[in-house]
């Protein structure tokens, strides 16, 4: 089976010879580390060796419920934010129809995405939306008291019941959560929804491998069993006894912190050439953000799909500050096929394309891109992907989270803590005067008064 491979001489040829391999060490250390649990954050490990402890009993299990959704549902609302819900999304746009809920696909559910937002216009166009359908609903949350996804999960919750009646709702809810926390815990097991369990050792941002991921991937109609045996595999060949100068992982994340710490690179563009990979770009921002983010360092993580935003980011790309690089997801090979057609008239000169493979079109955009940038002090790094299916995606997760542990270690921060993502929650709790917050809303009102 081929696998996804990585690139990185374009990348290396801004630093001095020799830089990245000089971090072989320091990726040892801290593949190491994360092997023998011994680095920061140690208690959240669980994802390092899921795929491989991922047995084909709890796939089924996943699949039976999966199934019972299918069968019961037009639409499935996955109700989630950040971690609890990225991961899922990445996968099924990258693997769906791009045109999925508009198209009358008889085989699978439509499945939308509530929770990561308090958008009043979203969710109440979602509800109307949802009247005369026959719908269900994932609710996504490891604390369980995450407000933006508490409050769709109301909303959804009486809906459902209220379209259903209570007894039918409970087959076509179901909680995936901690094992005992939590207010999502709680409206389980109080209803008698199905449930799964977020295990306490795996991070939101790393959970895509979990129930999490796997279930709304497969009530998608997508094939879990496949994603895990990419992950698995990449597990192998990313794992500590692999050599610094095969190890994918090792290298990215060896690269990336060299061209951080010094050739002073603080922004790195993920790029795609495939709309369908938009939402894996947002999911790797969270994975890469909040894991390195922190005491005050840390490489900015964004995202740009191409060619799209060549036509809007392409200047300052080119032009801008030097102070980014570039990491390129490339699909070496489309699922589909369609020719670049003739016109008669070729007002727009580009018959001279007429017959070849839109691909073709892309992959010169792409190789052009590429010399362009590079030629413009622009780094690059370049993934590549045989193909999009569940396979090469269930490799490209773990090797981005495996680049990520490393990466974060070596930086020297703990890369499986987020403290910074509760400022927002406290001032918000404070503004709307959540009972135990007083002192805090005190203060912030006080503290408004004298800003004002
Ligand atoms: O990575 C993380 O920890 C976060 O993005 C969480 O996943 C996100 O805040 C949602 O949290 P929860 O699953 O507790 O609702």
């Amino acid at each position: 089976m081929e696998s996804i491979k990585l690139d990185i001489t374009k990348a290396a040829q801004f630093l001095n010879p020799g830089t990245v391999e000089a971090y072989a060490p320091q990726v040892a250390a801290a593949q190491q580390a994360l092997e023998k649990a011994t680095c920061p954050g140690s208690d959240f490990l669980g994802w390092l060796h899921l795929p491989s402890g991922t047995t084909s009993e709890f796939l089924t299990e996943i699949q039976e419920v999966a199934n019972t959704l299918r069968e019961k549902c037009e639409v499935v609302v996955v109700a989630g934010i950040g971690g609890s819900y990225l991961g899922a999304r990445a996968v099924i746009e990258a693997l769906s129809n791009s045109f999925a809920w508009l198209v009358n696909d008889k085989k699978n559910p439509t499945i939308l995405f509530a929770g990561n937002n308090i958008g009043e216009d979203y969710l109440s166009e979602l509800t109307e939306y949802l009247a005369d359908k026959k719908f269900g609903v994932i609710n996504i949350s490891k604390s369980g008291t995450t407000t933006e996804t508490a409050l769709a999960f109301r909303l959804l919750k009486k809906q459902c019941e209220t379209q259903l009646g209570k007894e039918a709702a409970k087959d076509v809810i179901v909680a995936i959560t901690d094992a005992e926390k939590g207010a999502a815990r709680a409206a389980a097991t109080k209803e008698g929804y199905r449930t799964f369990v977020i295990p306490d050792d795996v991070g939101g941002r790393f959970s895509v491998l979990t129930p999490v991921g796997l279930l709304p991937i497969t009530v998608a109609g997508l094939d879990i069993v496949r994603l895990v045996e990419g992950a698995r595999d990449m597990e192998k060949q990313t794992s500590q006894d692999v050599p610094f100068s095969n190890n994918i992982a090792a290298r990215y994340a060896a690269v990336r912190q060299a061209l951080y710490a010094q050739a002073g690179k603080r922004i790195e563009i993920v790029a795609n050439f495939q709309p369908k990979l938009h939402f894996m770009a947002e999911w790797w921002k969270q994975l890469y953000g909040e894991s390195e983010g922190k005491d005050l360092k840390g490489i900015f993580p964004a995202a740009c799909d191409f060619t799209t935003d060549l036509h809007s980011m392409g200047q300052w790309i080119q032009e801008g500050e030097r102070s980014i690089f570039e990491t390129v997801i490339s699909v070496e090979e489309p699922n589909r096929r369609l020719l670049f057609p003739h016109d008669d008239e070729n007002l727009d000169g580009l018959n001279f394309l007429e017959g070849k493979r839109i691909d073709e079109v892309n992959k010169m955009a792409e190789l052009g891109t590429r010399l362009a940038h590079v030629d413009g002090g622009v780094p690059n790094i370049r993934i590549s992907v045989p193909a999009l299916n569940e396979y090469y995606l269930g490799q490209l997760i773990y090797f981005f989270e495996k680049a990520c542990g490393i990466s974060g270690l070596i930086q020297e921060v703990n890369p499986f803590n987020q403290p910074g993502v509760e400022a927002y929650k406290k001032n918000m709790f404070a503004l709307l005067n959540k009972p135990g917050y007083e002192s805090e809303s005190k203060a912030i009102t006080e503290r408004l008064n004298k800003e004002n």
